[in-house]
Protein backbone atom coordinates (compact mmCIF):
# COMPACT_ATOMS: atom_id res chain seq x y z
CA UNK A 1 0.00 0.00 0.00
CA UNK A 2 1.02 3.23 -0.81
CA UNK A 3 0.14 7.30 0.15
CA UNK A 4 0.75 10.03 -2.17
CA UNK A 5 2.55 13.44 -0.99
CA UNK A 6 -0.10 15.65 -1.83
CA UNK A 7 -3.25 16.32 -3.68
CA UNK A 8 -2.16 18.51 -6.76
CA UNK A 9 -3.57 21.31 -8.62
CA UNK A 10 -6.15 19.87 -10.79
CA UNK A 11 -7.73 17.58 -7.92
CA UNK A 12 -8.02 21.25 -5.75
CA UNK A 13 -9.73 22.62 -8.77
CA UNK A 14 -12.25 19.72 -9.04
CA UNK A 15 -13.18 19.70 -5.75
CA UNK A 16 -13.23 23.65 -5.93
CA UNK A 17 -15.48 23.17 -8.67
CA UNK A 18 -17.62 21.15 -6.91
CA UNK A 19 -18.05 23.19 -3.81
CA UNK A 20 -18.97 25.92 -5.25
CA UNK A 21 -21.86 24.20 -7.80
CA UNK A 22 -22.59 22.23 -4.19
CA UNK A 23 -22.88 25.78 -2.40
CA UNK A 24 -20.47 25.20 0.22
CA UNK A 25 -18.70 28.63 -0.60
CA UNK A 26 -21.53 30.83 0.53
CA UNK A 27 -21.13 35.20 0.13
CA UNK A 28 -20.51 35.02 4.24
CA UNK A 29 -17.70 32.67 3.42
CA UNK A 30 -14.89 34.75 2.44
CA UNK A 31 -12.46 32.03 3.67
CA UNK A 32 -13.53 27.74 4.12
CA UNK A 33 -11.05 24.95 4.63
CA UNK A 34 -11.91 21.60 2.96
CA UNK A 35 -10.34 17.78 3.76
CA UNK A 36 -10.64 15.80 1.35
CA UNK A 37 -11.66 12.58 3.17
CA UNK A 38 -10.41 9.76 0.66
CA UNK A 39 -7.42 11.08 0.95
CA UNK A 40 -7.26 11.30 4.87
CA UNK A 41 -8.79 7.79 4.83
CA UNK A 42 -5.81 6.77 2.45
CA UNK A 43 -3.19 8.31 5.02
CA UNK A 44 -4.69 6.59 7.98
CA UNK A 45 -4.73 3.10 6.21
CA UNK A 46 -1.16 3.39 5.02
CA UNK A 47 0.13 4.24 8.15
CA UNK A 48 -1.63 0.78 9.71
CA UNK A 49 0.03 -0.84 6.89
CA UNK A 50 3.57 0.26 7.52
CA UNK A 51 3.48 -0.74 11.69
CA UNK A 52 2.71 -4.17 12.98
CA UNK A 53 -1.18 -4.83 14.34
CA UNK A 54 -1.63 -3.97 17.54
CA UNK A 55 0.55 -0.44 17.73
CA UNK A 56 -1.19 2.49 19.07
CA UNK A 57 -1.44 5.36 16.58
CA UNK A 58 -2.26 8.07 19.17
CA UNK A 59 -2.75 10.41 17.13
CA UNK A 60 -2.27 13.89 18.20
CA UNK A 61 -4.88 16.38 19.02
CA UNK A 62 -3.25 19.30 18.85
CA UNK A 63 -2.47 19.16 14.97
CA UNK A 64 -6.18 18.77 14.23
CA UNK A 65 -8.78 18.95 17.27
CA UNK A 66 -11.92 18.79 15.30
CA UNK A 67 -14.66 16.36 16.89
CA UNK A 68 -15.53 15.15 13.43
CA UNK A 69 -12.10 14.48 11.85
CA UNK A 70 -11.63 12.36 15.10
CA UNK A 71 -15.08 10.52 14.89
CA UNK A 72 -13.79 10.11 11.15
CA UNK A 73 -10.39 8.92 11.91
CA UNK A 74 -11.99 6.42 14.71
CA UNK A 75 -14.14 5.04 12.03
CA UNK A 76 -11.48 3.83 10.13
CA UNK A 77 -9.12 2.66 12.68
CA UNK A 78 -11.05 1.80 15.42
CA UNK A 79 -8.03 0.72 17.54
CA UNK A 80 -6.68 3.90 17.11
CA UNK A 81 -6.04 6.82 20.23
CA UNK A 82 -5.04 10.28 20.41
CA UNK A 83 -1.97 12.17 22.21
CA UNK A 84 -3.40 15.13 24.33
CA UNK A 85 -1.30 17.95 25.28
CA UNK A 86 -3.68 19.42 28.12
CA UNK A 87 -6.45 18.29 30.28
CA UNK A 88 -8.48 20.15 27.51
CA UNK A 89 -7.58 18.02 25.00
CA UNK A 90 -7.48 15.13 27.18
CA UNK A 91 -11.08 15.08 27.94
CA UNK A 92 -12.37 16.23 24.43
CA UNK A 93 -10.75 12.43 23.84
CA UNK A 94 -12.78 10.92 26.50
CA UNK A 95 -15.98 12.92 25.70
CA UNK A 96 -15.25 11.76 21.97
CA UNK A 97 -15.46 8.04 23.17
CA UNK A 98 -11.96 6.74 23.45
CA UNK A 99 -11.35 4.01 25.84
CA UNK A 100 -8.41 5.51 28.46
CA UNK A 101 -6.07 3.14 27.30
CA UNK A 102 -5.90 4.64 23.94
CA UNK A 103 -5.40 8.40 25.11
CA UNK A 104 -1.47 9.39 26.21
CA UNK A 105 -1.15 12.25 28.15
CA UNK A 106 2.27 14.38 27.52
CA UNK A 107 1.91 17.75 28.51
CA UNK A 108 5.09 18.97 30.25
CA UNK A 109 3.23 21.22 32.78
CA UNK A 110 0.65 18.90 34.71
CA UNK A 111 -0.51 20.54 38.34
CA UNK A 112 -0.83 17.47 40.89
CA UNK A 113 -4.66 17.95 40.48
CA UNK A 114 -4.49 17.08 37.01
CA UNK A 115 -2.06 13.83 37.66
CA UNK A 116 -4.13 12.59 39.79
CA UNK A 117 -7.03 13.07 37.38
CA UNK A 118 -4.65 11.01 34.80
CA UNK A 119 -3.74 8.13 37.29
CA UNK A 120 -7.37 7.60 38.21
CA UNK A 121 -8.73 7.77 34.88
CA UNK A 122 -6.15 5.39 33.36
CA UNK A 123 -4.60 7.14 30.58
CA UNK A 124 -1.27 6.36 29.64
CA UNK A 125 0.41 9.08 31.46
CA UNK A 126 4.27 10.28 30.09
CA UNK A 127 5.83 12.30 33.27
CA UNK A 128 8.11 14.76 31.67
CA UNK A 129 10.48 15.86 34.36
CA UNK A 130 12.10 14.41 37.80
CA UNK A 131 9.84 17.19 39.91
CA UNK A 132 6.78 15.26 38.04
CA UNK A 133 8.17 11.89 38.73
CA UNK A 134 8.18 12.85 42.53
CA UNK A 135 5.03 14.02 42.64
CA UNK A 136 3.49 10.55 40.76
CA UNK A 137 5.18 8.57 43.30
CA UNK A 138 4.11 10.59 45.87
CA UNK A 139 0.35 8.76 44.14
CA UNK A 140 1.56 5.66 43.47
CA UNK A 141 0.66 2.38 43.79
CA UNK A 142 -1.96 2.36 42.13
CA UNK A 143 -2.13 3.71 38.68
CA UNK A 144 -5.27 2.97 36.73
CA UNK A 145 -3.17 3.15 33.41
CA UNK A 146 0.89 2.87 32.32
CA UNK A 147 3.02 5.19 33.34
CA UNK A 148 6.14 6.71 31.38
CA UNK A 149 9.05 9.17 31.12
CA UNK A 150 9.48 11.72 28.40
CA UNK A 151 13.36 11.27 27.80
CA UNK A 152 14.85 13.37 25.61
CA UNK A 153 17.41 11.39 23.13
CA UNK A 154 19.61 14.40 22.65
CA UNK A 155 20.31 13.47 18.90
CA UNK A 156 20.42 17.44 17.91
CA UNK A 157 17.81 19.93 16.58
CA UNK A 158 16.78 19.41 13.46
CA UNK A 159 15.98 22.35 9.95
CA UNK A 160 13.36 23.92 12.24
CA UNK A 161 14.86 25.08 15.52
CA UNK A 162 11.32 26.20 16.97
CA UNK A 163 9.53 22.44 16.55
CA UNK A 164 12.82 20.96 17.45
CA UNK A 165 12.78 19.10 20.69
CA UNK A 166 15.55 16.87 21.31
CA UNK A 167 18.64 19.29 21.33
CA UNK A 168 21.14 19.51 24.07
CA UNK A 169 18.73 21.50 25.73
CA UNK A 170 15.19 21.30 25.75
CA UNK A 171 12.72 22.34 27.67
CA UNK A 172 10.74 18.74 27.23
CA UNK A 173 11.50 15.33 28.93
CA UNK A 174 14.65 14.25 31.05
CA UNK A 175 18.08 14.73 29.17
CA UNK A 176 19.66 11.46 28.55
CA UNK A 177 23.07 12.13 29.01
CA UNK A 178 23.06 14.69 31.46
CA UNK A 179 20.30 12.59 33.96
CA UNK A 180 21.02 8.95 33.08
CA UNK A 181 22.11 8.33 36.80
CA UNK A 182 18.86 10.01 38.05
CA UNK A 183 17.03 7.57 34.84
CA UNK A 184 18.30 4.83 35.94
CA UNK A 185 17.97 4.89 39.78
CA UNK A 186 13.78 5.61 38.71
CA UNK A 187 13.77 2.43 36.52
CA UNK A 188 15.40 0.27 39.21
CA UNK A 189 13.27 1.41 41.76
CA UNK A 190 9.65 2.21 40.84
CA UNK A 191 8.01 -1.39 39.50
CA UNK A 192 5.32 1.05 38.24
CA UNK A 193 7.20 2.75 35.64
CA UNK A 194 6.79 0.87 32.43
CA UNK A 195 6.85 3.35 30.03
CA UNK A 196 9.32 5.36 27.83
CA UNK A 197 8.39 8.34 25.42
CA UNK A 198 10.62 10.67 23.62
CA UNK A 199 9.48 13.14 20.33
CA UNK A 200 12.27 14.44 18.26
CA UNK A 201 10.52 17.48 16.80
CA UNK A 202 8.17 18.36 14.10
CA UNK A 203 8.87 18.68 10.50
CA UNK A 204 12.32 19.13 9.98
CA UNK A 205 13.69 16.72 11.30
CA UNK A 206 14.95 13.49 8.90
CA UNK A 207 14.34 9.88 9.38
CA UNK A 208 17.97 9.44 10.27
CA UNK A 209 17.46 11.62 13.47
CA UNK A 210 14.34 10.30 14.30
CA UNK A 211 15.46 6.68 14.06
CA UNK A 212 18.83 7.93 15.90
CA UNK A 213 15.78 8.92 19.08
CA UNK A 214 14.56 6.13 18.79
CA UNK A 215 17.44 3.70 19.11
CA UNK A 216 19.12 5.86 21.60
CA UNK A 217 16.03 5.22 23.87
CA UNK A 218 15.75 1.33 22.46
CA UNK A 219 19.47 0.78 23.87
CA UNK A 220 18.92 2.49 27.34
CA UNK A 221 15.21 0.63 27.67
CA UNK A 222 17.26 -2.64 26.73
CA UNK A 223 19.71 -1.97 29.61
CA UNK A 224 17.01 -1.32 31.83
CA UNK A 225 15.06 -3.97 31.40
CA UNK A 226 17.93 -6.12 32.14
CA UNK A 227 18.81 -4.41 35.54
CA UNK A 228 15.39 -4.59 36.13
CA UNK A 229 14.84 -8.43 35.40
CA UNK A 230 17.73 -8.80 38.06
CA UNK A 231 15.68 -7.32 40.44
CA UNK A 232 12.48 -8.54 39.99
CA UNK A 233 10.71 -5.82 38.43
CA UNK A 234 8.11 -5.95 35.47
CA UNK A 235 9.91 -4.74 32.00
CA UNK A 236 9.25 -2.20 30.53
CA UNK A 237 6.78 -2.23 28.52
CA UNK A 238 5.63 0.94 26.68
CA UNK A 239 7.53 2.62 24.05
CA UNK A 240 6.17 5.52 22.58
CA UNK A 241 8.13 6.73 19.74
CA UNK A 242 6.51 10.24 19.30
CA UNK A 243 5.30 12.02 16.01
CA UNK A 244 7.79 13.81 14.03
CA UNK A 245 7.91 12.64 10.07
CA UNK A 246 7.86 15.43 7.91
CA UNK A 247 5.59 16.27 5.13
CA UNK A 248 5.63 17.74 1.59
CA UNK A 249 4.76 21.39 1.49
CA UNK A 250 6.19 21.60 -1.67
CA UNK A 251 7.30 19.40 -4.60
CA UNK A 252 10.57 18.08 -4.84
CA UNK A 253 11.07 18.27 -1.26
CA UNK A 254 10.15 14.55 -1.71
CA UNK A 255 10.19 13.63 2.35
CA UNK A 256 10.83 9.86 3.59
CA UNK A 257 7.52 7.71 3.29
CA UNK A 258 6.35 6.53 6.60
CA UNK A 259 7.09 3.08 5.04
CA UNK A 260 11.15 3.83 4.97
CA UNK A 261 10.66 5.40 8.56
CA UNK A 262 9.10 2.41 10.18
CA UNK A 263 11.60 0.13 8.35
CA UNK A 264 14.25 1.87 9.87
CA UNK A 265 13.16 2.07 13.72
CA UNK A 266 12.49 -2.06 12.71
CA UNK A 267 15.88 -2.78 11.60
CA UNK A 268 17.36 -0.27 14.90
CA UNK A 269 15.02 -2.01 17.21
CA UNK A 270 13.62 -4.86 16.14
CA UNK A 271 11.85 -5.65 19.14
CA UNK A 272 9.88 -2.82 19.13
CA UNK A 273 8.12 -4.43 16.38
CA UNK A 274 7.64 -7.25 18.62
CA UNK A 275 4.04 -7.47 20.34
CA UNK A 276 5.69 -9.56 23.23
CA UNK A 277 7.97 -7.37 24.29
CA UNK A 278 6.29 -3.89 23.35
CA UNK A 279 3.00 -2.29 23.32
CA UNK A 280 4.11 0.41 20.34
CA UNK A 281 2.91 3.55 20.19
CA UNK A 282 3.59 6.22 17.86
CA UNK A 283 1.63 10.54 17.89
CA UNK A 284 1.70 11.26 14.35
CA UNK A 285 -0.46 14.56 13.45
CA UNK A 286 0.83 16.72 10.75
CA UNK A 287 1.64 13.26 8.44
CA UNK A 288 -1.95 12.36 8.76
CA UNK A 289 -3.95 15.29 8.47
CA UNK A 290 -1.51 18.08 6.67
CA UNK A 291 -2.06 17.01 2.98
CA UNK A 292 -5.55 16.36 3.24
CA UNK A 293 -6.25 20.07 3.75
CA UNK A 294 -6.54 22.61 1.83
CA UNK A 295 -7.93 26.51 2.40
CA UNK A 296 -9.91 29.33 0.25
CA UNK A 297 -10.15 32.76 0.29
CA UNK A 298 -11.58 34.98 -1.84
CA UNK A 299 -9.30 37.71 -2.89
CA UNK A 300 -11.27 41.32 -1.28
CA UNK A 301 -9.15 44.01 -3.19
CA UNK A 302 -5.94 43.60 -4.56
CA UNK A 303 -3.13 46.76 -4.47
CA UNK A 304 -0.25 47.54 -6.15
CA UNK A 305 3.17 49.15 -5.15
CA UNK A 306 6.12 49.75 -6.70
CA UNK A 307 7.39 46.56 -7.58
CA UNK A 308 4.99 44.21 -5.60
CA UNK A 309 1.07 43.54 -5.72
CA UNK A 310 -0.75 42.64 -2.36
CA UNK A 311 -3.94 40.26 -2.77
CA UNK A 312 -6.07 41.28 0.40
CA UNK A 313 -7.42 38.13 1.43
CA UNK A 314 -9.76 36.87 4.62
CA UNK A 315 -7.28 34.87 6.18
CA UNK A 316 -3.98 35.31 7.30
CA UNK A 317 -2.29 34.73 10.66
CA UNK A 318 -5.44 33.88 12.48
CA UNK A 319 -4.85 30.70 10.87
CA UNK A 320 -1.56 31.06 9.79
CA UNK A 321 0.73 32.05 12.35
CA UNK A 322 3.59 30.14 12.09
CA UNK A 323 3.49 31.43 7.98
CA UNK A 324 3.33 34.56 9.35
CA UNK A 325 5.77 35.15 12.18
CA UNK A 326 7.91 32.69 11.01
CA UNK A 327 7.82 32.95 6.88
CA UNK A 328 11.43 31.29 6.37
CA UNK A 329 10.52 28.13 8.28
CA UNK A 330 7.21 27.85 7.22
CA UNK A 331 5.59 28.36 3.55
CA UNK A 332 2.85 26.57 1.19
CA UNK A 333 1.85 26.21 -2.54
CA UNK A 334 -0.76 28.84 -3.80
CA UNK A 335 -2.98 28.66 -6.56
CA UNK A 336 -5.66 31.06 -8.20
CA UNK A 337 -9.07 30.29 -9.52
CA UNK A 338 -11.44 32.97 -11.12
CA UNK A 339 -15.32 33.73 -9.46
CA UNK A 340 -16.10 30.84 -11.88
CA UNK A 341 -13.88 28.28 -10.73
CA UNK A 342 -11.38 28.17 -13.19
CA UNK A 343 -7.85 28.05 -12.57
CA UNK A 344 -6.11 31.13 -13.69
CA UNK A 345 -2.07 30.72 -15.47
CA UNK A 346 0.64 32.28 -16.33
CA UNK A 347 2.44 34.67 -14.65
CA UNK A 348 1.45 38.19 -13.51
CA UNK A 349 4.48 41.14 -13.80
CA UNK A 350 4.51 41.42 -10.66
CA UNK A 351 5.11 39.19 -7.55
CA UNK A 352 2.56 39.31 -4.30
CA UNK A 353 2.05 39.74 -0.96
CA UNK A 354 -0.43 37.66 0.19
CA UNK A 355 -1.86 39.92 3.07
CA UNK A 356 -4.62 39.01 6.03
CA UNK A 357 -7.32 40.80 7.63
CA UNK A 358 -5.52 41.62 10.62
CA UNK A 359 -4.53 44.62 11.96
CA UNK A 360 -0.46 44.36 12.43
CA UNK A 361 2.20 44.36 9.85
CA UNK A 362 3.30 41.04 10.35
CA UNK A 363 0.00 39.78 8.95
CA UNK A 364 1.28 38.36 5.51
CA UNK A 365 1.41 34.57 5.00
CA UNK A 366 3.72 34.70 1.91
CA UNK A 367 5.92 37.51 0.58
CA UNK A 368 7.06 38.01 -3.18
CA UNK A 369 5.06 34.51 -4.37
CA UNK A 370 4.85 34.80 -8.38
CA UNK A 371 1.18 33.83 -9.31
CA UNK A 372 -1.07 34.70 -11.89
CA UNK A 373 -3.14 37.85 -12.52
CA UNK A 374 -5.16 37.94 -9.64
CA UNK A 375 -8.16 40.06 -9.21
CA UNK A 376 -10.57 41.11 -7.20
CA UNK A 377 -13.16 38.52 -6.39
CA UNK A 378 -11.01 35.45 -7.43
CA UNK A 379 -10.31 32.92 -4.93
CA UNK A 380 -7.30 32.23 -3.47
CA UNK A 381 -6.11 28.31 -2.73
CA UNK A 382 -3.42 27.39 -0.01
CA UNK A 383 -2.31 23.81 -0.31
CA UNK A 384 -1.57 21.63 2.83
CA UNK A 385 -3.68 23.33 5.08
CA UNK A 386 -4.90 20.17 7.42
CA UNK A 387 -2.80 20.01 10.42
CA UNK A 388 -1.31 22.80 13.02
CA UNK A 389 -3.64 25.69 11.34
CA UNK A 390 -7.49 25.51 12.66
CA UNK A 391 -5.60 24.10 15.93
CA UNK A 392 -3.80 27.10 16.45
CA UNK A 393 -6.46 29.67 15.35
CA UNK A 394 -5.72 33.42 16.88
CA UNK A 395 -8.71 35.24 18.53
CA UNK A 396 -6.74 38.84 17.86
CA UNK A 397 -9.29 41.20 16.25
CA UNK A 398 -12.14 38.53 16.70
CA UNK A 399 -12.92 37.16 13.49
CA UNK A 400 -15.19 34.85 12.78
CA UNK A 401 -14.03 31.27 12.58
CA UNK A 402 -14.13 29.82 8.75
CA UNK A 403 -17.04 27.26 7.76
CA UNK A 404 -14.93 23.69 7.83
CA UNK A 405 -16.23 21.18 5.12
CA UNK A 406 -15.18 17.77 4.18
CA UNK A 407 -15.69 15.75 0.94
CA UNK A 408 -15.68 12.53 -0.88
CA UNK A 409 -15.51 13.40 -4.70
CA UNK A 410 -18.49 15.73 -5.69
CA UNK A 411 -20.15 14.95 -2.07
CA UNK A 412 -20.15 17.67 0.93
CA UNK A 413 -20.42 17.56 4.42
CA UNK A 414 -19.99 19.98 6.88
CA UNK A 415 -17.22 19.28 9.91
CA UNK A 416 -18.06 22.40 11.33
CA UNK A 417 -20.14 25.95 10.63
CA UNK A 418 -18.44 29.15 10.52
CA UNK A 419 -19.03 30.72 13.77
CA UNK A 420 -21.91 33.36 14.14
CA UNK A 421 -21.55 36.63 15.63
CA UNK A 422 -23.41 35.43 18.75
CA UNK A 423 -20.97 32.67 19.39
CA UNK A 424 -18.27 34.92 18.59
CA UNK A 425 -19.82 37.23 21.19
CA UNK A 426 -20.10 34.55 24.11
CA UNK A 427 -16.08 34.21 23.82
CA UNK A 428 -15.23 37.36 24.92
CA UNK A 429 -18.31 37.98 27.46
C1 LIG B 1 4.88 15.09 22.24
C2 LIG B 1 4.46 15.23 20.84
N1 LIG B 1 4.00 14.17 20.20
C3 LIG B 1 3.58 14.24 18.92
C4 LIG B 1 3.62 15.42 18.22
C5 LIG B 1 3.15 15.43 16.80
O1 LIG B 1 4.16 15.73 15.92
P1 LIG B 1 3.87 15.71 14.38
O2 LIG B 1 2.61 16.46 14.17
O3 LIG B 1 5.02 16.37 13.73
O4 LIG B 1 3.74 14.29 13.96
C6 LIG B 1 4.10 16.56 18.85
C7 LIG B 1 4.17 17.83 18.13
O5 LIG B 1 4.63 18.84 18.53
C8 LIG B 1 4.53 16.47 20.19
O6 LIG B 1 4.99 17.54 20.84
Amino acid sequence: MKSRDNLDVAEIGAAFRSALAAGMIREEDTSVIFYDLRFLEERIRYLGSCFPPGTLHAFAIKANPLRKIMDFVRETNPGSGVEAASLGEVTMALKAGYPPANIVFDSPVKTAGEIEFALQTGINLNIDNLSELARVAHHIPEPAGSVGIRINPQVGIGTIAGSSVAGNYSKFGVPVKYQRAALEEAFTTYPWLTGVHLHVGSQGCSVGMLTEGVGILYDFVLEMNEKRRRTGLPPISVFDTGGGLPVAYHPGSCPASMEVYAAAISERAPLLFDPDHFRLITEFGRWIYTNPGWTVSRVEYVKQDPGIKTAMLHTGADLFLRECLNPKDWSHEYSVFDKSGNPKTGLDDLPYNLAGPLCFSGDIIARHVSLPKVDEGDFLVIHDTGGYTFSMWSRYNSRQTPRIAGYRGDQFEIIRERETLDELHAFWE
